[in-house]
């Protein structure tokens, strides 16, 4: 029997998760994509297999709390999963009185991020939630990490969560917003679409398990433009907002709340 877990790099840290199948074989009927246990034991495989430029984007979640986190401050990871975007802030703010809150809905991803995080006292202390991020209280923020979790939120209440966000950041406190993205212009959208299947092909996933996958997340994963996005932002009182990662359908906002003395 071939082993099925597979030693997966979550920035620098390994995580032991098994190889993702779980669209392998035609499914009778068609059902929504949910973060159950399933998809839990599996994620750190299908994220990275998944999403183009994911370990650049987390890498680098890391270096840019370790630029903006601040003593006495919290950092937050909004749809934690599995505590990748957590790990790097915690190596990279180690020297820092900080305290880092991560908080997902699905308990069955709280109950493997705990595993994957392990038991540690270093510093800055974590803390993991289970609730609904729309609820969440959010204070005293340097740092706020929303990575491929705004995407699952209907529209409607996007707008409300983000200027929640920014209520509860510090002045010069920044969000990190990564999502995928479509684009109003269509022959281009359907051209990054269709790079991102080969990319997801080249990964070894078959056009069945990108079909299926893609008919799950249908109604559950909304894209929106970077216009969309970066307008959002500045509505809810950002003063800098732009793009500072992108590969394809998938991209990295920077939104910064302004300093007190500006
Ligand atoms: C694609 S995953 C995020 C990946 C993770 N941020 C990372 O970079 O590895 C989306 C996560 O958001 C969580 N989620 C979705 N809607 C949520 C909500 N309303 N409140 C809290 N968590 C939510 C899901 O359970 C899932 O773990």
């Amino acid at each position: 029997m071939p082993d099925k877990r597979l030693w997966t790099s979550q920035d620098n840290g390994v995580t032991e998760t098994e190889r993702d199948n779980l669209f392998a074989l035609p499914l009778g009927s068609k059902a929504d994509f949910v973060f159950d246990e399933k998809v839990a034991r599996v994620f750190p495989d299908m994220i990275r297999r998944s999403v183009p430029g994911y370990e650049s984007i987390i890498a680098m979640t890391g270096t840019l709390a370790g630029r903006f986190a601040t003593a006495g401050s919290r950092c937050y990871d909004l749809g934690c999963s599995l505590g990748a975007s957590i790990l790097a802030m915690q190596r990279a703010i180690r020297d820092r009185d900080c305290q880092i809150t991560g908080i997902d809905n699905s308990q069955d991803m709280l109950d493997r991020c705990r595993l994957v995080l392990g038991e540690s006292r270093d510093l800055p202390r974590v803390e993991l939630i289970c609730g609904d991020i729309r609820s969440a209280r959010i204070e005293n923020a340097s740092v706020v990490v929303l990575n491929f979790t705004l995407q699952f939120i209907p529209v409607a209440e996007r707008q409300a969560l983000l200027g929640h966000i920014f209520a509860g950041l510090n002045p010069g406190g920044i969000l990190v917003l990564s999502e995928k993205v479509s684009f109003s212009d269509v022959r281009h959208d359907q051209l990054m679409i269709a790079l991102h299947h080969d990319f997801k092909r080249a990964r070894g996933y078959t056009d069945l398990e990108i079909s299926q996958k893609r008919s799950a997340l249908e109604h559950v994963l909304i894209p929106e433009t970077l216009d969309v996005h970066r307008q959002r932002l500045r509505r809810c009182g950002f003063h800098s907002v732009d793009v500072w990662f992108q590969c394809f359908n998938f991209a990295s906002l920077l939104a910064i709340k302004a300093p007190e003395s500006t």
